[in-house]
């Protein structure tokens, strides 16, 4: 049983719950540990490399946890740890993650994570998508839901707590470092690896891990590269 007790503030209605987090702390609001914020709908929601989070009420799960440390990527991918170890322990599928911290099942994103570092805490936004049975056009072949990888229909509490303590208990046990358990752990389910992978411009090569800093490894003609941050599309994947 967990030891830690969530201080969740619910919302009907709002732009990004990572923005209402980001602003609590700069308006310095006195916060309760294990903060998490939901919503029923975001109007503006926020995806990773400035794109949008498209989500619909009852369909998605909207979160942002406020993690009480300065941002370090490996925030980003104890993060992904933590979901998906909540993840797949609810639907008892094997997902995978695809760095560096997509959740799928079956080739398709069935969860995103923004990490957005402020002054004084990082806040972890989460969407995951509950019950669509299907998608606008430009993400149809992309997505996917826990409804149709399991089922069954799932409310945003049924979830909410056991992703966000798990995502918690991931980072603060592991004092926000990647330590040798986690990395191996990551690259047990990391999607990306053995694939051929593209990255910057024109490059290309195979993913061979990730490394303690939570950069991804990939061979190439001219040797090894490591990939920090960017966009790296994953044969086969998307
Ligand atoms: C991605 O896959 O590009 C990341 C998507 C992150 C979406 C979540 S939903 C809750 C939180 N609020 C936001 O505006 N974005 C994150």
């Amino acid at each position: 049983m967990s030891n830690i007790r969530l201080n969740i503030i619910h919302l009907n209605k709002v732009d990004s719950t990572n923005n209402y987090a980001k602003a609590l702390l700069k308006n310095g609001e006195p916060l309760c540990p294990f903060s998490v914020i939901y919503a029923d709908e975001q109007t503006a929601g926020k995806g990773r490399m400035g794109r949008i989070w498209q989500s619909t009420r009852s369909n998605t799960l909207c979160m942002s946890l406020i993690v009480p440390y300065v941002h370090r990527p490996e925030i980003t991918l104890l993060s992904a740890i933590g979901v998906h170890r909540a993840l797949s322990s609810l639907t008892g599928k094997d997902l995978q993650i695809k760095w560096p911290n997509d959740i799928i099942f079956d080739n398709k994103k069935l969860c995103g994570i923004l990490t957005e570092g402020t002054p004084e805490a990082t806040v972890v936004g989460i969407g995951i998508n509950l019950n669509d049975t299907e998608f606008p056009a430009d993400i149809s072949s992309k997505a996917t839901s826990l409804r149709l990888i399991t089922d069954s229909t799932f409310s945003p509490e049924d979830i909410l707590c056991a992703v966000a303590e798990e995502v918690f208990s991931v980072i603060l046990g592991a004092d926000c470092l990647m330590n040798n358990n986690l990395l191996d752990e990551y690259n047990s389910v990391c999607a990306n690896i053995g694939r051929s992978v593209s990255f910057g411009t024109n490059q290309r090569g195979t993913a061979t891990g990730i490394d303690q800093s939570g950069a991804l490894v990939v061979k190439t003609a001219n040797g090894e590269e490591k990939i920090s941050f960017g966009e790296v599309c994953v044969s086969g994947i998307y």
